[in-house]
Formats: structure tokens, sequence, C-alpha cells
């Protein structure tokens, strides 16, 4: 079974794009509404927000990209974003979760930059009634990716040393406070203009990398968590405790493998370490939503955001993201003013 808004479908204002490149190459278009499978639910999007993955697969960047989406040019036209906040319009026959009029947050793989998206239920969650749809649109990627980071848990013991670097991007920001409401002693890495802000979040420990160098500090870590990839193997390894745990999401370069390249090179290197390494993919799961959840309605975590952008800007948002210095989420509203009637 498809269901269709109203029963009636027309289109949907977008952001799309049919070829690889800058953020000059997304148009805001009308595009057909999604219909709504069995175990889908159709999100009327209100907010959603910016990621590295999508300037990643805008620029067809590393060329692994290519190789997933389409060689010479995407499949099919493609939306960006994966994280969205909003409203449900309709279920599937096999939803049991949700019902029509829902206020929810989800992963979607692509497809957030515009006014509707259908997602499989089991990425989906109950938004926190404590948030608005653009700070609830900032959480579900990063925080999943941070809570994941550290075991949902399990990786950190109260009163452990944490090293987060990148402590005031989209990860770094959630991860702060989800290290602190874990117990553990959270030292931050940042550039000058955020230490302020990630003292504010709750880090006890603020480096500002322009002037001082976490690897050569002498102080040993627990747990690192390194979400830019701009050091060496050894130089992370060196500011570990000797069985510490090095814990990798993202970030380090090369033009075939991107940031996949960092990881392999530490997968192999892994067998011969003492201290243990990890490599995080984050997993869109609605039940780590919900544990999301418990921490933002309690006041454990809240989102920063950065900025927003209505959806026609949305290029100007992914520049903004691609600039690589933003502090927490660059969200995308999605309202009043690019809303169709669904006729
Ligand atoms: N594994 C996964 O499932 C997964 C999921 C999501 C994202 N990722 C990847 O994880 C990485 C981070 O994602 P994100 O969303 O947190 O990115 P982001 O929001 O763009 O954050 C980047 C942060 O890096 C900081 N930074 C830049 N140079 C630095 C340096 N030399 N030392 C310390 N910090 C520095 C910047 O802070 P300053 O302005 O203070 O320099 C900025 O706030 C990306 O590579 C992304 O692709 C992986």
């Amino acid at each position: 079974m498809s269901h269709k808004p109203n029963g009636r479908v027309t289109t949907m204002k977008a952001i799309a794009y049919d070829r690889y490149g800058s953020p000059d190459v997304l148009e805001l278009r009308d595009v057909p509404t999604p219909t709504c499978n069995d175990d889908h639910v159709l999100v009327r999007i209100r907010a959603a927000a910016a990621n590295p993955f999508d300037w990643h697969l805008l620029r067809g960047d590393p060329y692994l990209v290519h190789l997933a989406m389409g060689l010479r040019k995407p499949r099919r036209a493609m939306i960006l974003g994966s994280d969205v906040a909003g409203v449900v319009e309709a279920v599937g026959v096999d939803v049991t979760r949700f019902r029509p009029g829902d206020e929810v947050y989800a992963v979607t793989e692509v497809g957030g930059f515009a006014e509707y998206v259908s997602i499989r239920e089991p990425r989906v969650a109950l938004k926190p009634a404590t948030l608005t749809f653009e700070q609830a649109a900032a959480v579900p990627v990063a925080a999943l990716t941070a809570l994941q980071s550290l075991g949902n848990g399990e990786r950190v013991k109260k009163g452990q040393k944490v090293l987060i670097n990148g402590a005031s991007g989209g990860i770094g920001t959630f991860a702060v406070q989800i290290a602190k409401s874990f117990g553990a002693e959270v030292t931050g890495v940042c550039s000058t203009a955020k230490v302020d802000m990630v003292r504010s979040i709750g880090a006890d420990h603020v480096i500002d990398y322009t002037r001082q160098d976490f690897a050569q500090s002498g102080r040993r870590y627990d747990l690192l968590l390194d979400t830019v990839g701009n050091r060496s193997l050894s130089d992370f390894r060196r500011a570990l405790t000797r069985t510490g745990t090095f814990v990798i999401v993202g970030g380090g370069g090369g033009r075939w493998l991107g940031p996949m390249s960092q990881r392999v090179k530490a997968a192999l290197a892994s067998p011969f370490v003492s201290q243990r390494i990890v490599l995080v993919s984050c997993n869109p799961i609605g039940k780590d939503l919900e544990i999301l959840h418990g921490l933002i309605e309690t006041g454990k975590v809240t989102p920063v955001i950065d900025r927003t952008y209505p959806l026609g800007e949305v290029p100007d948002a992914i520049r903004h993201l691609e600039e690589g210095h933003n502090r927490g989420k660059i969200v995308i509203t999605i309202g009043d003013s690019t809303k169709v009637d669904i006729r």
C-alpha cells in the first residue's frame, strides 16, 4: 500500500541536484511528494540538519562516492539531508508506534532537504517535548554517533579521562555532554573562538589547539574520540593510557577513500598495539534515539546550533559547513516560507 497526503499527491519543494559539484549545482525544485510504503512513516519536515556526509555526496568526494551513487553523475536526482524533525503525515499499514500528528525526529539516508520524506519506522522516534523542531533536527546523526562512540556508556566509566578532538563540531558538542552525563572527566580540543562554548557545555578542561598540542602535553586519557582526523595514529596513541581506547568516527582525507583511509590504517595497526582501536559508523536506530531522548529531557544534553537557514538557502548552509569550523550544528528550517499546498 502506498499513502499519499490527503489522498492526492502533487509536488513538494526540495533542494535537488543531478550532477556532482559545488553547492552551486543545488536547485530548489518541485519534485513528486514521496509515497509511504507499508513499513514507512511519511513525515512533513519542519527542520533538517546538515552533515559533512552531505557535501561528500554532493561533490562525489572521495571517488568512492561515485562507485556507490553513479560513476559520472548520480543515477537519479538526489536530495541531500539525513537528519529531520517534523510531524507524521501518514503511516503505512505495518507501522505500530506512530500515528498522524505525532511530532518525531529521525535519520533518513537522504531526502531531508525537502517538505516531506518517507522513512522506515525503526529510524524514527518521538521528538523530545523540550526541543523545538530546529533543535530536534540537530540531534540524530551527530548525537547518535557521539553516543555510540562512547559505547552507549559501556566504554566510559565514572571518573575516567576522556579527550574529544573536534569538541566544538556537530559530533563533538554532543560527545562532550554525553561523556559528562556518564561521569567522565572531559577534555575538549577546539580553536580559540570556541573555548568558552566548549567549557559552557560541560567540558572540565579545554585545549585550544592553536596554542597547545594535546599529543605533546604528557597527559594520558582513557578514551580519545577523534572527529577530525588531523593527526597520525602514533600522536593519538601517545595521548592514551597503555590500555586506553581510541575511537575514530571520521575526518582525514584522501581523494579515493576520504575518511576511510585513516580507518583502514588504524584497522591494520590494531592487532599490534596495546590500546583498543574502535571504528564507529553511526547506526541509525530509533532505540538509541530513545536513549538520547532521556538525556535531553533530563537536561543533560542540549543541541548547540550554529546557524539556521531557510530551505532555499541550503547551498549557503553547505558552503558554511564545508569550511569546517561550524559551532555545533547547521540547521535548515522548512516551514511556511517554503510551504506548498498538497491538493
Ligand atoms: N562515523 C560516522 O558514522 C560519522 C557520522 C557523522 C559524521 N562523521 C564524520 O565525522 C567528522 C566530524 O563530523 P561533524 O559532524 O562533527 O563535523 P563538523 O560539525 O563539521 O565539525 C568539525 C569540527 O572540527 C573542528 N576542527 C577543525 N580543525 C580542527 C583541529 N585541528 N583540531 C580540533 N578540531 C578541529 C572544528 O572546530 P574549530 O572551528 O574549533 O576548529 C569543527 O567544529 C566528519 O569527517 C564526518 O564526515 C562520521
